[in-house]
């Protein structure tokens, strides 16, 4: 990937990560932690530092490098980029421990709400000069009996052929490769789009310094985001990745699964055409 002078700052990423945390429904919590919880889980983590600095014998140096390291993660609002880059896929791993239907993996920093709603037949909105391979994803939305759920909505978003998202990059256009797509009576959805590029972790903000600093990668290998829902039934948030694509087997936000891998192939019109399909459980 190339950047330009239109990248992003880190800063400006950031900045959009927490606004768009602060004003989104996928993270209503509010009123299920309680104190005794608080305690034990706090203490837990604490233990953990404690230990650590004591294993390994962290100096003050150290300390006070980590300390002006997380007020400047603070400052530049990265925290939504690092807690879902380092944090949530465990999250995502305990949630999904007792739960059927299609694998699910995290949210990431960059969902948006309020997206174009399409039709199950559809093209994601793009630049008339959207650089990237035509890519069709194609499948049908189902419950765990295996019945067509008709009208299940599909929540997708993703980077540009350069790695960049709609509404945290400002040289893209607002609601750029996203869409709700409503599938049809047989719960089926034909979605043409281009083939996103992997993602870097914006290089120039704390998070990057620390990938930097700890001499480890910044990529996630390239990923469609997807949010399927149908009333009644448990909504999955989960990501596709593509066979053969860099960074598959060391992503930065350990988010891959086996099951979430797309194979998709060549057709005579040069796209190329992956099928996937999605099962839902009962809420
Ligand atoms: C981050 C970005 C992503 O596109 C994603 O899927 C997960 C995490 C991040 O920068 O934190
Ligand atoms: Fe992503």
């Amino acid at each position: 990937m190339s950047t330009t002078e239109e990248s992003p700052t880190a800063a400006q990423a950031g900045a959009s990560a927490t606004r768009a945390f602060r004003t989104s429904r996928q993270h209503r919590t509010a009123g299920e932690v309680t104190p005794e919880r608080v305690s034990t889980v706090v203490t837990a983590l604490l233990d953990g530092v404690h230990r650590t600095i004591r294993t390994h014998q962290v100096t003050y140096p150290e300390y006070v490098a980590a300390k002006r390291w997380l007020i400047e993660v603070g400052e530049s609002g990265e925290w939504p980029l690092l807690l879902d880059v380092f944090v949530e896929h465990e999250v995502e791993e305990v949630s999904a421990q007792h739960q059927q239907g299609s694998k699910g993996s995290i949210l990431g920093p960059y969902h948006l709400p309020g997206a174009v709603r399409l039709p199950s037949v559809c093209t994601l909105p793009m630049r008339a000069d959207e650089p990237g391979t035509p890519l069709v994803l194609a499948g049908q939305v189902r419950d765990t009996t295996g019945k067509a759920l008709p009208g299940a909505e599909l929540d997708i978003w993703h980077a540009d052929d350069a790695g960049y998202y709609s509404g945290f990059a400002p040289h893209v256009p607002d609601g750029n490769l996203r869409g709700v797509v409503v599938a049809d009576d047989d719960g089926r959805f034909e979605i043409s789009t281009i083939q996103p590029a992997p993602y870097q972790i914006p290089t120039d903000g704390p998070t990057g310094t620390l990938i930097e600093r700890a001499g480890w990668h910044p990529w996630r290998p390239a990923h469609l985001h997807l949010i399927v829902r149908s009333p009644g039934y448990r909504p999955i948030t989960t990501q596709l990745y593509f066979t053969g694509g860099d960074w598959l087997d060391s992503d930065v936000a350990k988010a891959t699964k086996p099951e979430l891998v797309l194979d998709p192939r060549p057709q005579p019109d040069g796209r190329r055409r992956a099928e996937y399909d999605f099962v839902l459980e009962p809420a």
